[in-house]
């Protein structure tokens, strides 16, 4: 069955020029099995006609609060939607929406509906970064919205940036998850999650560090995925959340930044006494300078020979003070012998699964949207998750967490 059948799903679009991208993401949203119903402001007329959207979606186009034929158009859209997709949501849209403003047939439909609603953003990257902006975001994530993107990369004007609108593929995915979240049990729903993101800084002096080329995606992946399925998720993270692409931002989630092992171990080791699932997908550092030097080193005085000491081993410790039914996932990232030191850290450390990565391979690893993983199970079994979007090696490793927790209950009633 296709994933989003029997769907109402209302495409508002809005006046930016990523607005041709709409009529890409109409034609899979009604690929998908989608019912679509579009509903453009004036301001994206500039950009595409309603001639086209008459012609790909599932109904005509609706633009005016005032001259359909329904005398309360907005509700009756509101009302009867699946999902609200806005693509590509400017700013004005985005604000009016997070003030509750609702001066067109848009911003009413979005105010009128308690459907889940997803707002891609598209804007020049001075607007994406301008508070009024950063705010209304903000506003509308803590109440529920899922935002997907924006992207970075080319702009129009040819300028470079953040404000890129997401791909029709996976703004679609992000329907489908938002559809899919409304509509089915949330599978996690009522657990404490607990993840590591990122590279840890262990400071040589005030301005050098020893570090590594861990960019977040994947710790966030897990946040953003977890909390998509009803976890209550703390974050533990060397940084701010990367814009990768497609990535919905959720609700539910808890940030803790940290720089240092020391610090993550510190504030991991608080996080996760409680929590029913720990994901460390953060790097790590083994090792750190002994006694950081207090003022910058000055080349003048030759090279350092700087004693380095380990640093504490998080997920070992995490491992050997595991509450019961916690289920601990490791990571393993691994240049050779991949299986292998992946197993040798499954059973070092005390963890439930390894999730193998080898940083060589194309296209997975650091800073790459995308990754590819072997999951290895405390039982010897052993999962591959071929290469796809960190979002979905998340998603791909809660499944195994989830249906690991699900026997176990089911043993426990058994017993
Ligand atoms: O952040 P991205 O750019 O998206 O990249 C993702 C990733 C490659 C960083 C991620 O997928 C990954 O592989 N994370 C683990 C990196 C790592 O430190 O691997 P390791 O083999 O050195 O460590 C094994 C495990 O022990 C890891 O779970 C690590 O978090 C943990 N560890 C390591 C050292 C230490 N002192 N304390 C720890 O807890």
């Amino acid at each position: 069955m296709k994933s989003l059948a029997g769907k109402r799903i209302v495409l508002g679009v809005s006046g930016g020029i990523a607005a041709y991208k709409a009529i890409e993401l109409c034609r899979r949203l009604v690929d998908a099995g989608a019912h679509v119903v579009p509903v453009l402001t004036k301001g994206a007329t500039r950009f595409v006609g309603r001639a086209t959207f008459d012609a790909l979606a599932s109904e005509r186009t609706q633009m005016s609060l005032f001259e359909e034929d329904d005398p309360i158009p907005h509700t009756t859209l509101g009302q009867t939607a699946d999902c609200i997709v806005v693509a590509p949501a400017t700013a004005r849209v985005i604000g009016a929406y997070a003030a509750g403003i609702s001066s067109d047939l848009l911003t009413a439909t979005l105010i009128a509906t308690r459907s889940p609603v997803v707002i891609c953003p598209a804007m020049h990257t001075e607007m994406w970064e301008h508070p009024a902006v950063a705010d209304n975001i903000a506003t509308l994530i803590e109440r529920g919205v899922h935002i997907v993107g924006p992207e970075s990369g080319r702009l129009a004007g040819g300028d470079e940036g953040a404000g890129r609108l997401s791909s029709p593929a996976d703004i679609v995915d992000a329907v489908i998850r938002a559809v899919g979240a409304a509509s089915e049990r949330q599978d996690m729903d009522g657990l404490s999650v607990v993840v590591t993101a990122g590279g840890t800084r262990e400071p040589i002096d005030p301005v050098r560090f020893i570090g590594n080329h861990s960019s977040g995606k994947q710790g966030y992946a897990f946040a953003d995925e977890a909390a998509g399925r009803g976890a209550e998720v703390t974050i533990v993270s060397t940084v701010d959340r990367p814009v990768p692409s497609g990535a919905a931002m959720v609700p539910g989630i808890t940030v803790l930044r940290v720089d240092t092992a020391e610090e993550m171990a510190e504030a991991t080791a608080e996080a996760a006494a409680e929590a029913d699932v720990v994901i460390m997908a953060a790097a790590v550092a083994d090792f750190r300078p002994v006694d950081p030097a207090g003022v910058k080193l000055k080349k003048r005085d030759g090279v350092p020979a700087i004693e380095l000491e380990p640093t504490p081993d998080i997920l070992a410790a995490l491992g050997a003070s595991k509450p019961e039914g916690q289920i601990l996932v490791g990571f393993a990232a691994e240049t050779c012998d991949v299986a292998d030191n992946a197993a040798a850290k499954l059973n070092g450390k005390g963890a439930d699964y390894i999730v193998a990565n080898d940083v060589t391979a194309e296209n997975a690893g650091f800073a790459y949207d995308t990754n590819e993983v072997l999951v290895l199970a405390s039982d010897g079994r052993i999962h591959p998750v071929g290469l796809r979007s960190k979002r979905q090696v998340a998603q791909a490793v809660l499944d195994l967490v989830v249906a690991d927790r699900d026997a176990r209950a089911s043993n426990q009633e058994n017993q």
